[in-house]
């Protein structure tokens, strides 16, 4: 039998958004993810299974081939890098802004600035860029609790409604990026098992385009 292909999926928000689009693809999974504590899923393509990590870690599992295919944010290839991976398809899903936050009106007076996050690397890049010297504190999670508590001034993150920044009294301030779920390949992979990859991809990239034609119908 040949070897199965394996693609690695994004747990949580990113995962819920993602089995639709599997399922519409024909490569759901066999059993239910959310009642599962197994972490490897066969599904009704007898030749693809799922793996169910966190979004930091899939760009590792399939920088080192470890998974052919893998669906993360692009705040995660922005943080750890997309070396050795092929970005074929924007799934379109989860869409949100990468943003600093803190404050609104409240007078910096610091020579530096305190930035608490989980995207250290994009932070650093980000406050370097405008010339801003900035102390990168890393969290890994609860960011809008750092200028609450002034461990930091700023926070570099995810915003989708907004609603979590305004419960805690700070506003977004600058944008950074736009983020949605992208599909990444391994690039050896993608040659040596190329007509493989190609039908998930061909195969996704068609359940994404039906799902924006629906959504500019409706
Ligand atoms: C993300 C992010 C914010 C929140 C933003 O956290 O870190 O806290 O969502 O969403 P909103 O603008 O709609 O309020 P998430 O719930 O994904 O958990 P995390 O802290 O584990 O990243």
């Amino acid at each position: 039998m040949t070897q199965q292909l394996t693609i690695a999926l994004t747990k949580g928000r990113i995962l819920k958004q993602t089995l639709p689009l599997l399922q519409a693809a024909g490569l759901a999974p066999v059993e239910d993810i959310a009642s599962s504590r197994k972490l490897i899923f066969n599904t009704e393509h007898a030749n693809v299974r799922v793996v169910i990590l966190r979004g930091s870690d899939v760009p590792t599992y399939v920088r080192h081939g470890a998974a052919d295919i893998g669906v993360v944010g692009k705040d995660m290839l922005l943080e750890f890098g997309a070396e050795g991976l092929y970005e074929p398809l924007d799934l379109g899903i989860a869409p949100c802004r990468l943003m600093t936050a803190g404050f609104s009106g409240r007078e910096n007076t610091r020579t530096r600035i305190r930035v608490a996050s989980k995207f250290v690397n994009i932070a650093r890049r980000h406050y370097s860029s405008k010339g801003i010297q900035a102390d990168i504190i890393k969290l890994y999670g609860a960011m809008e609790l750092a200028p609450l508590m002034d461990l930091a001034d700023e926070i570099v993150d995810i915003v989708d409604t907004g609603n979590t920044l305004r419960a805690n009294g700070m506003s977004p301030l600058e944008h950074i990026a736009d983020i949605s779920t992208r599909l990444v390949v391994n690039k050896a992979a993608m040659r040596t098992r190329h007509d493989a990859i190609q039908e998930v991809i061909e195969a996704l990239a068609r359940t994404v385009d039906q799902a924006a034609n629906r959504g500019s119908t409706s």
